[in-house]
């Protein structure tokens, strides 16, 4: 197997020179050394400096649902911004994207728009707040919601041994310089713990703007909610009179057209879309019921930005959504990715590993235990480090997940049948070259020779 990567290293090194560790996100950081550095993309693929071509199961950690520089979106977005691209006035696909919103998603009567999925949580936070007159919002661990302060608190970062007793869990900040002061507005719990979700609301509800839920741990390993989880906190939230907001930054126009709201057939009373809804141009949607959004407004409840709404997002929402709708592009992901679930499975039945496979066809995750993991604790004691070696194994040899084993494998439209088989082959392979490592000499080369 020759890979190699000269160019890419030294590129690596320069971008080390002019940006802390060289990366533009901390997430992007895999360790010295190691690393791509993107020359190119297109469809299902990225090519390194070296012209190394990799399957993309990353896809800029979930939005290119398409496939990377779509023709159609592409398209749309270079005619539109021929026609200016900001305007500090409402223009005529903001409301033709909201439109198409509103009629794809359940529960979902009005519209704003954001850039990114953190901006998107941090205002339906306000929003929450504004709306109930209370200050608190209960959230799960392992659940990620953007780099926002309000909300970084006991992600799958934090180490699973400072969240406490799980009866008593303590809201472990993600980084330094959150402020205290924040601390005391979080209440963290285990996701699919229904009883401790119960308990909390019941003492706290006087306090509780908002529950906010990933309705798939997107950032642990793509964990499934159990069945009645979401009913169970919508229950909860009409109970006590609490928002309930759905972060659907990575389902949304992903596992449904409609999103999980229509997966699950759970509607909440905020929602926040990113990611797929632009094929990785960056746009970003609060929504929600109409009694709620309607907290929003002049002298009510603060909402605003610069480049909310503007011309580029927009337009690749547009094109994109119009695709999503048509209804074509998420069956031929299902199928690639329940391919992809059925050959990872059977490959590692068969060299005796045991696993799960999480999540959906569109995003699914692996991991290494005994019992399948339902939150962030028990996904925890899986072997992550036997995952980060099959994983690089198999970005060696051409197709790139996560080597972090929290961050599900992303699929997009433009991946074939035959990337499925390769992705497969090389899989194969990965997962013969770590378990041979792990054996004495003569044993592994008799392992690897079969
Ligand atoms: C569920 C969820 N919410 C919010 C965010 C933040 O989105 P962004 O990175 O666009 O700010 C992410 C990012 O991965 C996410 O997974």
């Amino acid at each position: 197997m020759s890979h190699i990567t000269e160019k890419t290293n030294a590129f690596l090194e320069r971008a080390h020179k002019v940006m802390p560790f060289g990366v533009t996100s901390n997430f992007r950081w895999w360790g010295k050394g190691e690393g791509i550095g993107v020359a190119r993309a297109e469809g299902a693929y990225i090519w390194d400096f070296d012209g190394n071509r990799y399957i993309d199961y990353r896809i800029g950690f979930g939005p290119v649902i398409l496939g990377h520089g779509h023709p159609a979106v592409v398209e749309r977005v270079s005619q539109a911004i021929k026609n200016g691209t900001v305007f500090a006035f409402t223009h005529e696909l903001e409301v033709k994207v909201a439109e198409r919103i509103v009629q794809m998603c359940p529960g979902v009567d009005m519209i704003r728009f954001a850039n990114s999925g953190a901006e998107a949580t941090m205002h339906s936070l306000r929003i929450a707040r504004s709306h109930t007159g209370r200050e608190k919002i209960i959230k799960f661990e392992g659940n990620y919601h953007g780099m926002h302060d309000y909300l970084l608190f006991s992600t799958a970062s934090s180490p699973a041994g400072a969240l406490g007793h799980r009866r008593n869990p303590i809201p472990s900040p993600t980084t330094s310089g959150i402020p205290k002061a924040l601390h005391s507005l979080v209440i963290t719990l285990p996701y699919n713990d229904f009883e401790a979700l119960e308990r909390t609301v019941r003492q706290a509800w006087g306090d509780v703007a908002a529950i906010i839920v990933e309705p798939i741990m997107g950032n642990t390993a793509a964990i499934m909610p159990q069945p009645g989880w979401l009913q169970h906190i919508r229950k909860l939230c009409d109970e006590y009179g609490i928002v309930m907001i759905m972060d659907e930054v990575k389902t949304g126009f992903r596992v449904a057209p409609g999103g999980a709201q229509e997966l699950f057939g759970v509607t909440a009373d905020l929602v926040t879309y990113a990611k797929a809804m632009g094929n990785g141009f960056p746009i970003a949607v609060i929504g929600g019921k109409r009694e709620v959004m309607n907290s929003v407004g002049p002298g009510r409840t603060a909402h605003g930005g610069t480049y909310c709404g503007n011309v580029v997002g927009t337009a690749a929402a547009d094109a994109t959504l119009e695709i999503i709708a048509q209804g074509h592009v998420l069956k031929t992901i299902e199928a690639r990715g329940k391919a992809l679930m059925k050959g990872i499975h059977g490959i590692l039945t068969d060299a005796d590993i045991t696993h799960h496979i999480l999540g959906v066809p569109s995003m699914f995750g692996i991991a290494f235990c005994e019992e399948e993991p339902t939150d962030y604790r028990s996904w925890s004691k899986a072997d992550s480090d036997l995952y980060e070696r099959i994983a690089m194994a198999l970005v060696h040899r051409g197709a790139v997940p996560d080597p972090d084993g929290r961050e599900p494998w992303f699929l997009c439209a433009a991946l074939s049948e035959k990337d499925v088989d390769d992705t497969l082959n090389y899989f194969e392979d990965a997962v013969k070259e770590v378990m041979a490592a792990q054996k004495p000499a003569g044993e592994a080369r008799e392992a690897l020779s079969k």
